[in-house]
């Protein structure tokens, strides 16, 4: 039976209740399918950093860099300074792994009323390809005359050709799989160093496209596309702020921030890949036992799918979507169901499909 080591980081506050939810799930997916997932776990997090003054070890990059995937639920708690917490794990394993894209698919499940008017399933389905390694998430800066008043912050945002382009491509040919039509997230109104570089590479490495659409918004028209045109996008590619952005309205209109996905890909895949929901730590209801799953377990799908078992990667997307359909929700989606129920009713989901043969590629 083949078999997948994966390193899994639950991290802090809900990802502690949905990793091992999804985990839950995805083992059902490999009986199913033939494979088996070999989990071991590292209980880096807040609560580490705690104890240990570092929220991994020195050598944690080393440790899990050997890995098929990195399997990741969600780091950041009260406590401990965010920026912190995330530059001492999430942000480094981005890093390190040279994951430069970070892809968020956007779509209406079965069974979710979109918030917006007149949105079916099927009108709402794109991915937005986020720049994962650089841009304006930058070291480069800092603090002046702190305490008076000329004090001031500055901060650069780095966009280099090879990284704009690595990226760039990897939406145009995502785009050529699907719709062929790609939109870029830009500022160059505003932003006149980076933001004009930036479409000046989407122009050229769309020379080499010729067969795909592509379409350049400013930010701030295109956040007010995704609530009243949704149906227009196929691929959207943004820096990394502006991916992280979108990507969060892109969760409301999809129903909520508890079940957007994503894959956080070295596509060349010279590193592990590192798959965590979009959503973070949720302080405000860890403890509860009412996360919502499904972002944790929509982006085990997407480990699946990288994997090469994309028959098993549907069928747990399927049977998400049944469980949608009838009803069993958590609270974020409007339901009175618990983290565990949610789960339990994808299990018996998944259990209760008809196993089609073969198991992917
Ligand atoms: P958040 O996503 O944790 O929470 C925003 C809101 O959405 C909260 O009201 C929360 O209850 C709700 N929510 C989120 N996930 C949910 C789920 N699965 N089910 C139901 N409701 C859910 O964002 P935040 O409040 O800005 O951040 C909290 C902490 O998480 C911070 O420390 C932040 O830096 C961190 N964070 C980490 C990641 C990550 O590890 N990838 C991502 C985002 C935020
Ligand atoms: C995300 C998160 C992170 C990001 C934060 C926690 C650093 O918001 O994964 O979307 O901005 O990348
Ligand atoms: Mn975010």
């Amino acid at each position: 039976m083949t078999a997948h080591r994966i390193a899994t980081i639950p991290g802090d506050g809900i990802g502690r209740e949905v990793v091992p939810a999804a985990q839950d799930v995805l083992a059902l997916a490999g009986e199913r399918h033939g494979f088996r997932l070999e989990w071991t776990e590292f209980d880096w997090s807040c609560e580490y950093y705690t104890r240990t003054g570092r929220m991994m070890p020195a050598d944690g990059l080393d440790q899990v860099a050997a890995f098929d995937a990195i399997f990741l639920g969600a780091v950041g708690y009260p406590g401990v300074p965010d920026h912190v917490s995330l530059w001492g794990l999430l942000i480094p394993m981005r890093r390190a792994f040279a994951q430069y894209v970070n892809l968020r698919p956007v779509r209406l499940l079965r069974g979710i009323e979109s918030p917006l008017r007149g949105i079916e399933p099927g009108d709402l389905d794109f991915v937005v390809v986020r720049e994962n390694n650089e841009g304006e998430y930058s070291e480069i800066g800092g603090r002046l005359y702190r305490g008076t008043s000329r004090e001031m912050a500055v901060q650069e945002a780095v966009f280099t050709r090879a990284g704009v382009e690595q990226v760039m491509r990897y939406a145009y040919n995502l785009a050529r799989t699907r719709r062929g039509d790609l939109a870029s997230a830009t500022k160059s109104n505003g932003i006149i160093h980076t933001m004009p570089f930036w479409d000046e590479l989407f122009r050229e490495i769309g020379g080499d496209y010729p067969d795909v659409k592509t379409r350049e918004y400013h930010i701030d028209a295109l956040v007010g596309l995704f609530v009243l045109d949704p149906r227009r996008f196929d691929v959207v590619v943004a820096s990394n702020l502006f991916g992280d952005i979108l990507t969060d309205l892109g969760a409301a209109i999809v129903g909520s921030i508890g079940i957007a996905p994503s894959a956080n890909l070295n596509p060349e895949r010279r590193h592990p890949s590192m798959f965590e929901p979009v959503h973070g730590s949720a302080p405000d209801i860890a403890g509860q036992g009412i996360a919502n799953p499904l972002g944790q377990i929509w982006s085990g799908a997407l480990m699946l799918d990288h994997l090469g078992h994309s028959a098993a990667a549907a069928e747990v997307v399927d049977a998400m979507e049944d469980v949608l359909a009838g009803g069993t929700r958590t609270p974020d989606l409007g339901g009175t169901a618990t983290t565990a129920q949610v789960t339990a009713a994808v299990r018996d989901a998944l259990a209760s499909r008809p196993l089609e043969t073969g198991s992917g590629r």
